[in-house]
């Protein structure tokens, strides 16, 4: 069927996009639109056209899916220009989100009026690519600069009343049947004298000299490492010095240099690999949910806090329980911080705060739990003490509410045995701090029923979190992986590399933060104690040691002021410690470990193919079922660079042949205690597939 259809409305002709889900701009909605716009052009009775989109959203950007094939004409510039030059005035029509390609249409259009609750924006860079259908030469015309790289940096869409004040949008109107209400505005300018006019016929206002210098400092420590941000100024300082054509040629050059890069690969992977975990392998689509309005959270402490926040803010009643009145006050406390942070900070007004506020109560009894539709343990890591916890939760939840554990490790299945309803119970791993960190590991135990799993997958949307469901084990996908890793950086402390260094060379390769600086930012002890209560660690005195040693010292991080970094009193800044530097001498001394040189490369192959070989490993044994959710794992739990398309993309970029052979290597230096290549990793690099191509069945 043709996505894009041309009909008469007196003498106006609408031009109507129809491509579901998003209108993006695919081959065909391309081709349509230049041949209705030929048809209009050429009917002399028509005065005005209207493009205006069916469905959710007006076209939402160019087709993504199109960008790793070999381009196909017409191309979007030159629709653009099509439209542009056309002898008639054309008016976009927009509601939903006109993004990307989308808002390049509609700048290419004389006339934009949108609904009060459409938003618009060039979203590109989110994809590592800036907008190259003139969208850098366009938006700087009719926003001007600052605002203009302001968009295209950040990437944040502006709401239509917003877009109206910048000179973005001529008319905003109510979101009462657009398509009228665009005929009507088309009539007004036939009235007027059908007037076109060309967004590339308007001057680009000046800067200040130094202006470009300042902004690529101000956006440097946000955007570092980024290979499009710099691209998008470049294009803008082209827009200030060039003419429109010569810019817009500059535009296509940089524009093609961002697609082709490995990052846009990755931040593309990553977008869709997002998508991807809601589509859960073997979990009918259409699985009913169960009604969840109370949600009940057992534990006050740093997690339990932050995850009754976040429901309190999603608009769930909740009740915070904790056996300890200190634990329970420390909880309302915290709670409390977070919403008026929120006000101070203008996130949220006063009457927003008191409203969520109100959803919250707090108790010491488990009675109060009796109509939670929902129950999220998060008491202390104690197989015990949760076995206790869920038996009473047996007792006194209402049948058919979901029981869940907020445990970062331990056996879901045991955890559920407590019970008599297993189906009932299933892991939800939150990340620290709950209310900002998008990922929640969705941990499904052997009983645990379908319709848990979907609801779980609801809530994690109405929490605007990413759920990506996992399989039962220790450590699950993301804490099992991050042993591996953390395993790696322990040994390289051993082997001479200083904490600071493995940090500075892992920060500089893209992670949000060092392993060393995170270790001391969730606390020495918490990692110290899973490893006592673990009694399937490796034979290996090695293992963690230099961890184990400082918290046997005291030493825990950022909350005693010391850990594998000193911070200075109410600071959380890591200073290095010559302490830390003798005690891992004498460690490595004792242990006799020898110390050397170590080369960025080799940090970054040891930590970062310590990942990929355990992500292998989850994958063989069934804990995930597709490499992405892997990936979005990482990026959105562990800090894990979103350009790089988390580690087993990454993995997959540099060449399985290639990851295989290294840690072939590594097996023959290090031993196999770690790095005995798994079978999957093996079996894809022979025959030259990708971790992406295997699917578990
Ligand atoms: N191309 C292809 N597919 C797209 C797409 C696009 N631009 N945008 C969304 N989709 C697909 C999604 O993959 C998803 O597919 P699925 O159902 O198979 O998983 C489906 O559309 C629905 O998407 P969402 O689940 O994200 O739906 P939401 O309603 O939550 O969000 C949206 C809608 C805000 C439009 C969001 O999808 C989005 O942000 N899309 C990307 C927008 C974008 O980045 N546009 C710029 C593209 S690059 C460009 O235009 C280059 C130009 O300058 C030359
Ligand atoms: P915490 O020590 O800050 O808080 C635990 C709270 O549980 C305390 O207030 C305590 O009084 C209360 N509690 C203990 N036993 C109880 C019981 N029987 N009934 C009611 N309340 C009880 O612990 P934290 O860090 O919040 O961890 C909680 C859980 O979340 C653990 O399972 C942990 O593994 C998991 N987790 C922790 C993360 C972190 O970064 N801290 C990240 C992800 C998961």
């Amino acid at each position: 069927m043709n996505p894009v259809s041309i009909e008469r409305h007196s003498d106006v002709a609408v031009i109507t996009v129809d491509n579901p889900p998003v209108n993006a701009l695919s081959h065909a909605v391309r081709t349509g639109i230049a041949e209705c716009l030929e048809t209009a052009e050429a009917d002399r009775s028509v005065k005005a056209i209207v493009l205006f989109c069916n469905g959710r959203t007006f076209i939402a950007g160019a087709d993504i899916r199109e960008f790793g094939q070999p381009p196909k004409p017409p191309h979007l510039p030159d629709i653009i220009n099509k439209l542009e030059n056309c002898s008639k005035p054309i008016i976009a029509a927009m509601h939903g989100t006109a993004l990307g390609g989308g808002l390049e249409v509609a700048m290419g259009c004389h006339y934009r009026l949108a609904v009060a609750s459409a938003a618009v924006g060039l979203p590109e860079v989110n994809l590592g690519l800036l907008p190259g259908a003139t969208g850098t030469q366009r938006l700087p015309r009719l926003v001007g600069v600052q605002k203009a790289l302001d968009m295209m940096i950040s990437g944040v869409p502006l709401p239509a009343n917003k877009a109206l004040a910048t000179g973005l949008l001529d008319r905003v109107v109510d979101d009462t049947d657009l398509l009228q209400q665009a005929l009507a505005y088309a009539h007004e300018i036939i009235a007027a004298g059908a007037k076109t006019r060309k967004v590339r016929d308007l001057p680009v206002t000046g800067v200040a000299t130094n202006f470009f210098t300042e902004y690529r400092q101000q956006i440097a420590r946000k955007t570092r490492g980024l290979f499009a941000p710099e691209r998008i100024i470049q294009c803008v300082e082209f827009a200030t010095t060039l003419s429109f054509d010569d810019a817009v040629a500059k535009e296509r050059e940089l524009f093609a240099a961002c697609k082709d890069s490995p990052q846009s690969a990755g931040l593309r992977h990553a977008f869709f690999a997002e998508r991807a975990v809601a589509k859960v392998p073997g979990l009918d689509p259409k699985t009913a949910t169960r009604d969840l309005q109370k949600a009940a959270i057992i534990g006050a402490g740093t997690m339990g806090a932050g995850i009754a926040y976040a429901c309190a803010n999603a608009g769930f009643d909740v009740v915070l329980l904790d056996n300890d009145d200190a634990g329970l006050e420390g909880g309302r406390k915290t709670i409390e911080k977070l919403f008026s942070g929120g006000v101070e900070r203008g996130k949220m007004s006063q009457a927003d705060m008191d409203e969520r506020l109100a959803l919250l109560s707090y108790s010491k009894e488990y009675g109060a739990l009796a109509d939670a539709d929902i129950v999220i343990e998060a008491v202390f890591e104690t197989m015990a003490i949760k076995k206790e916890v869920f038996t009473k939760l047996d007792s006194v939840c209402k049948k058919g509410a979901i029981l869940a554990s907020n445990t970062s490790t331990l056996d879901i299945d045991a955890i559920a045995a407590a019970t008599k309803r297993p189906e009932d119970v299933i892991g939800l791993h939150f990340f620290s701090p709950a209310h900002i960190m998008k990922l929640l590991e969705i941990v499904r135990g052997k009983h645990t029923s379908d319709d848990v799993i979907a609801s779980s997958l609801l809530l994690a949307r109405r929490l605007s979190k990413i759920g990506t469901v996992v399989g039962n084990c220790f450590g699950f996908v993301g804490n099992r992986m991050l042993y591996s890793y953390g395993r790696e950086n322990q040994l390289m402390l051993l082997e001479g590399a200083a904490p600071e260094y493995i940090d500075k060379v892992l920060y500089d390769w893209g992670m949000a933060m060092g392993p060393n600086a995170v270790g001391d930012l969730a606390g020495l002890d918490v990692g110290y104690k899973v490893r006592q209560e673990r009694t399937d660690l490796p034979d290996d005195p090695r293992f963690y040691r230099v961890a184990n040693a400082l918290a046997e010292r005291g030493r825990y991080g950022q909350k005693t002021g010391k850990g594998m970094y000193l911070y200075e009193s109410g600071s959380r800044t890591p200073t290095p410690d010559p302490e830390v530097a003798a005690l891992i001498k004498a460690e490595a001394l004792a242990l006799g470990v020898e110390q050397r040189a170590m080369s960025p490369e080799e940090i970054i192959e040891r930590c970062i193919y310590g990942l990929v070989v355990e992500g292998a490993r989850i994958l063989e044994d069934g804990i995930a079922s597709r490499s992405s959710d892997i990936d979005v794992i990482w990026m959105h739990g562990y800090g894990f660079p979103r350009h790089r398309g988390g580690p087993m993309f990454y993995a997959d970029s540099i060449g399985l042949d290639k990851v295989y052979s290294r840690v072939c290597e590594f097996n023959k230096r290090f031993g196999p205690m770690y790095w005995e290549p798994p079978r999957l990793l093996q079996k894809l690099a022979g025959e030259g597939k990708k971790f992406a191509d295997y699917k578990t069945d």
